[in-house]
């Protein structure tokens, strides 16, 4: 399973980035908005974004609410940098926007899906990435991860050949909270976790690991010592 970050922060990115392991960028209005961004400022971010992963996928949310908003807005989006994705949220305007861009070659991310069906909905649209949101289910005292399940078996079982431009849909896991999530969606098979900042450094961590490290400096300490 692949890595993603899912933050606006630069800072973050930058960071996550010199570890070697992250695989993509995914972005929403909030995440935006949480770095104080101003609207003037959007695509710039976006495309400092994009330089900044080289050939990885970042994307990038539409705020359109008609279809033919969505399809221009998505067709400049994706001429901002060769690997902006475009992140729609499911509903009827936006199927039918990712089913044209789609056909441009243009990568859509259907994001805030909670089921199966908008899953399968979104993949035969054309989406290049399905995003189903497990912590959000949490958040309401249901099981995020038994719906990713249910997304995960549904897409697994069909071929997507000549649906998108790449014949391949995968699941970016969305609203992870916790190093369990990430387990469960591995264990499950989902293609990609778009993982916040802060859980992303839960998962580098382990009580143990820390543990192991102080107690072979201490040991090393003593075999220098004895030189
Ligand atoms: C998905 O791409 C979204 O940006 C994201 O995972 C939303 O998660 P949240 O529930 O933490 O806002």
């Amino acid at each position: 399973m692949k890595f993603f970050i899912d933050t606006a922060d630069l800072d973050e990115i930058r960071e996550a980035l010199s570890w070697g392991c992250l695989a993509g960028v995914t972005t929403n209005p909030s995440l935006y908005a949480r770095t104080g961004g101003k609207l003037a400022d959007f695509e710039d971010h976006m495309v400092k974004i994009a330089k900044m992963c080289g050939d990885l996928p970042v994307s990038a949310e539409s705020q359109a609410k008609t279809t033919e908003g969505m399809i221009e807005e998505g067709r400049h989006l994706a001429s901002l940098a060769p690997n902006i994705v475009v992140k729609l949220p499911i509903c009827a305007e936006s199927l039918a926007a990712t089913h044209t861009l789609a056909a441009e070659g243009v990568r859509i991310n259907m994001t805030l899906i909670f089921s199966a069906p908008q899953a399968l909905l979104a993949a035969n649209a054309g989406a290049r990435y399905v995003s189903p949101f497990v912590g959000r289910f949490d958040d309401i005292g249901e099981d995020g991860i038994s719906e990713l399940a249910n997304v995960v078996t549904c897409i697994q079982n069909y071929d997507w050949t000549g649906k998108n431009v790449d014949d391949e849909v995968e699941i970016i896991t969305a609203s992870v909270r916790t190093p369990n999530h990430v387990t469960q969606a591995a264990l499950m098979g989902a293609d990609i976790a778009t993982v916040p900042f802060g859980a992303l450094k839960k998962c580098l961590k382990h009580p143990l690991t820390d543990q192991g490290m102080a107690s072979f400096d201490a040991d090393w300490a003593k075999v220098v010592a004895a030189q």
